[in-house]
């Protein structure tokens, strides 16, 4: 009976192993494709770009030259099959990003995250929907008095969405899908931090947040880029969050974004500045977490 059950179980593992290589096999197969058609289409560009040189330079070169432009125009001909392949290529690429783009307009809405998927995504897309200064839920529904204190709120007040922090790489996205599909995830799902979220994308966790894209700018409108930059604009504080006295943390350790901020700094020091909303780390200790 129960050598049964370990062969049944033992088959069961070798198909779930052989779907899991098949599928990693697929995603690589994908994004080598997406790389083809990419390099695909940056030739094209090249070329194109080539070509309209080429054409101004022999404009501006007057009547003699237009005769040179007429035998350059035809020389090229031997290439001509190279030049085929590569438009064709070219518009296959276009026809892709065309068909790409309406999916991809609304993948980039917050309300894909939860049409696809209510299940985890639901709590998730609630906590976007507040506004600072006023009250709201985290992610676990626990209340949070001012909402801004969840950097989901600052960054959609913004103009950012669930993608501008998100940003997706495709082997993550394929991943993420096939592991809805199977439901092989926990729920509520583990919180991630921050070098858990830029695995993928095979960056430092600090540019989750410190990035050329996201160009945090202070009151007076200075950039900040560095971690330097950050330690400057809070140093009114005596206990400035942004030194570095113990070592350098993470964004995130302090920083949530789907449930109220925390001032790591208050597990010791009793005079860490605790923002409107934010909590202290005891009080982040009591939180429900299901
Ligand atoms: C300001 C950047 C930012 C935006 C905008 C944002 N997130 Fe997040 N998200 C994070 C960070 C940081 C974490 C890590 C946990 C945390 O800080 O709460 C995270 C974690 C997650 C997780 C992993 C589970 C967990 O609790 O850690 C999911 C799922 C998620 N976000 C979904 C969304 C959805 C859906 C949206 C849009 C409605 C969104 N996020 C918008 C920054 C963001
Ligand atoms: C030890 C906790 C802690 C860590 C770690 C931390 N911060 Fe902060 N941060 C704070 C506190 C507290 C404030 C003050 C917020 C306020 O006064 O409104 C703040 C303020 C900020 C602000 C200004 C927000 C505003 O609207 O005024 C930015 C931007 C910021 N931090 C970015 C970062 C980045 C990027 C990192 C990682 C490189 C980081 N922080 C790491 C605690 C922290
Ligand atoms: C686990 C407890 C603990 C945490 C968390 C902690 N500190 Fe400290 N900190 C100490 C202790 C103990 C000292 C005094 C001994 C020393 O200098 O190491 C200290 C000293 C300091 C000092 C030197 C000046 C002084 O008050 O003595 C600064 C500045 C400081 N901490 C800043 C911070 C900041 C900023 C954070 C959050 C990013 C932080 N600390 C988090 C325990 C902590």
């Amino acid at each position: 009976m129960s050598t049964k059950k370990t062969k049944v179980e033992a088959a069961a593992e070798d198909a779930v192993a052989e779907g899991a290589a098949a599928v990693e096999a697929a995603v690589k197969d994908v994004e080598a494709a997406a790389q083809d058609v990419e390099v695909a289409a940056k030739e094209v560009a090249a070329e194109a770009a080539e070509t309209a040189d080429a054409a101004i330079k022999e404009t501006t070169e007057g009547a003699v030259a237009a005769k040179v432009a007429v035998e350059g125009a035809a020389a090229p001909k031997k290439k001509k099959k190279g030049k085929k392949l590569l438009v064709v290529l070219g518009v296959l690429a276009l026809a892709f990003i065309a068909a790409g783009a309406g999916f991809w307009i609304w993948h980039e809405q917050p309300s894909f995250c939860s049409a696809i998927c209510h299940t985890p995504m639901d709590p998730y897309g609630r906590t976007y929907e507040f506004s600072s200064g006023a009250p709201g839920e985290d992610k676990w529904g626990n209340e949070v008095p001012d909402a801004g204190a969840m950097m989901v709120v600052t960054h959609k007040e913004a103009g950012e969405d669930c993608m501008a922090c998100h940003v997706p790489s495709l082997g993550e996205q394929i991943t993420e899908g096939l592991t809805w599909i199977t439901g092989n995830y926990e729920y509520p799902l583990n919180e991630r931090n921050l070098k858990n979220l830029v695995e993928a994308r095979g960056i430092p966790a600090d540019e989750f947040c410190l990035n050329d894209r996201c160009h945090h700018v202070t009151a007076d409108g200075a950039a900040l880029q560095t971690r330097d930059d950050l330690f400057a604009m809070t140093d009114e504080y005596t206990r400035n969050p942004h030194k570095p006295q113990h070592g350098e943390n993470e964004c995130g350790l302090c920083h949530k974004a789907h449930r109220a901020s925390v001032n790591y700094c208050s597990q010791c020091h009793g005079d860490a500045p605790i923002p409107d909303g934010w909590l202290t780390h005891m009080q982040a200790q009591k939180l429900d977490r299901p």
